[in-house]
């Protein structure tokens, strides 16, 4: 597996090889193939080259730091060197998975960080993960013709990350208030994100929305607006259906939210 339009990958760090050969069982396709980069732009750039090229799936593109890191509607995803997660998966998910895959992967990346550090956090509509109202780690799932990217960033240890960034983001590190250990971080992440992704597969969506479902609750119930077509749309956040898109009690009835993304009304 080359990608010869990125700078050459380098061995993989000791303690990621350690953490990874130590869930290897739990792990299926997953980072049976791995390219380990000191920085690269994005690591969903380098997985969209690879898997156009036809890599198989669960194909793994890791990153110590990204100087163009994508986040969702066209943001910036900060991505400090040595101090955060930046992994992209190429997956050939079948057409009943896709729908639900990156809510599959905001519970298995929330079980992820719990898991291996402790840290309970939760899910914000569709799969950004939060502690205590900030965010700490989000997904990216970019659709190819034949595959998708899914990308996720987690900001594991302190870092110096601009204003902006800071009032609204954390760290495991931050909130525990002691080291954390990256590499366990990332393992348990990916063994999780396997066997939630298996679950979809052999038609178990059910235990990842229940699961997905018990990580959100104290999201349901609360205030939120979102952008609709030409105006600023307002009601409380009800449920998020079978097909992931969350129900929203408004003036005018319920109302369906399928992309984009919510802002909590306080
Ligand atoms: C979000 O906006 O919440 C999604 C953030 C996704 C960031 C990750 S870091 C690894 C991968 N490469 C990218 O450029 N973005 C994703």
């Amino acid at each position: 597996m080359t990608d010869l339009s990125s700078p050459a990958p380098r061995a993989l760090p000791d303690d990621i090889a350690t953490a990874l050969s130590r869930v290897a069982s739990r792990l299926g396709s997953i980072g049976r193939d791995v390219l380990w980069y000191r920085d690269i732009p994005s690591t969903n750039d380098v997985a969209g080259r690879l898997a156009d090229g036809g890599a198989n799936e669960g194909a793994l593109v890791l990153a110590d730091m990204q100087t163009a890191g994508r986040g969702r509607l066209g943001r910036i995803w900060v991505s400090p060197p040595g101090a955060g997660i930046y992994a992209s998966i190429v997956l050939r998910p079948g057409p009943s998975v896709v729908k639900l895959l990156t809510l599959a992967a905001g519970v298995a990346v929330a079980e992820g960080i719990a898991t291996a550090s402790g840290l309970e956090v939760e899910l914000k509509w569709p799969n950004d993960v939060h502690c205590g109202g900030r965010k700490l780690a989000g997904i990216l799932a970019e659709r190819g013709s034949t595959h998708v990217v899914l990308g996720f960033g987690i900001n594991v240890l302190r870092a110096v990350y601009p204003a902006d960034v800071r009032v609204r983001a954390t760290s495991i590190e931050l909130e525990l208030g002691r080291p954390v250990d990256r590499a366990l971080v990332l393992s348990e992440c990916l063994a999780s994100l396997a066997s939630r992704y298996r679950e979809l597969g052999d038609g178990r969506a059910d235990a990842v929305m229940s699961a997905w479902r018990r990580r959100a609750a104290s999201m349901l119930g609360r205030r939120v607006e979102w952008d609709g077509p030409g105006v600023v749309q307002r009601g409380v956040a009800e449920r998020v259906d079978d097909d992931g898109a969350l129900i929203v009690r408004t003036e005018s009835g319920p109302m369906r939210v399928i992309s984009g993304e919510v802002r909590w009304v306080l």
